[in-house]
């Protein structure tokens, strides 16, 4: 079988689950872009007697297998949430250790990102990251600007309404000054102060672990995205769940607040219901 981005023969082993839910994929329907809530780092260390730590050194490798996989897919945006404002509160320990992983993440990767053609970005409130690890970050959006294929956003130190409040910031001071008062905007112009100007939102969001929030994830994004959970937790996720929810979205009917397409009336006859 050939596939569009010409990146997936020998990807997928032959005859796996993975393959056949391969073969479902239709890539002329792609999510443009998947958001992932990573979630259950903390479990799936307990379960196994081991500090909460190890968990997120696990999650390190389901990081690795979702970004190449939705690169050689073809999806246009990757976006993981990595670290909230809100984790700012955990032990200094656990925070410390998050920021040393993923300094080790980006040196030790930075080679797939550009062999896979894959654009690394940051979203979030960076001034509030230490300067070694702004500096790792730079280096690693540095050198993969010229990429054009994935973009790979990676949330850190992010809130949904963080970057709405940040946003409205930067659009004050843009306007601060201006003649004849304040002037209306719309939603383009409003989004354009995101974070995340110019890329499309999020088709779908993805959460492991079970939960059923949000999270101050992509607050503004994510009005129209489709909602897929798992139980699975974050360091067990790999490329074969990522297509199980990429074929699941597919079978959505997307309506936007319109109605579905025209089906033919339900009839009443004779008791029976007949479509
Ligand atoms: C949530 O699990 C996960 C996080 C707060 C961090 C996610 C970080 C990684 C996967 C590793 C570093 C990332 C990159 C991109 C290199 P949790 O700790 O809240 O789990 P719990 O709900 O089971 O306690």
């Amino acid at each position: 079988m050939s596939y569009p981005s010409g990146k997936l023969e020998g990807y997928f082993s032959q005859g796996s689950p993975e393959a056949d839910l391969l073969a479902q994929v239709d890539f002329a329907r792609l999510p443009r872009h998947v958001a992932i809530i990573m979630d259950g780092n903390g479990r799936w260390a307990r379960t196994r007697n081991m500090p909460r730590v190890a968990g997120h050194r696990a999650g390190i490798a389901a990081v690795r297998d979702v970004v190449e996989t939705s690169a050689r897919l073809g999806l246009q945006v990757l976006t993981l949430y990595a670290f909230s404002v809100e984790n700012w509160k955990r032990p200094e320990s656990e925070v410390s250790t998050l920021m040393a992983l993923l300094r080790e993440y980006l040196r030790k990767e930075l080679r797939t990102l550009q062999e896979n053609n894959i654009a690394f970005n940051v979203i979030g409130r960076q001034e509030e990251l230490s300067a070694p690890v702004r500096g790792e970050l730079r280096r690693g959006m540095d050198a993969t600007r010229g990429n054009d294929g994935l973009l790979f956003n990676i949330a850190l130190s992010y809130g949904g309404r963080a970057e709405i409040v940040d946003a409205c910031n930067r659009l004050l001071a843009d306007r601060s000054g201006s003649a004849g008062g304040p002037t209306p905007i719309d939603e383009a112009a409003f989004a354009s102060y995101l974070y995340t100007a110019g890329q499309p939102d999020p088709d779908l969001l993805i959460r492991t672990s079970g939960e059923m929030r949000i999270s101050n994830f992509l607050l503004w994004q994510i009005a129209y995205a489709e909602i897929w959970v798992t139980e699975t937790l974050w360091p067990d996720f790999r490329r074969g769940e990522l297509l199980r929810a990429i074929v699941d979205y597919q079978k959505r009917d997307r309506r936007y607040g319109r109605v579905g397409e025209e089906r033919p009336p339900v009839r009443l006859s004779q008791g029976k219901v007949s479509a």
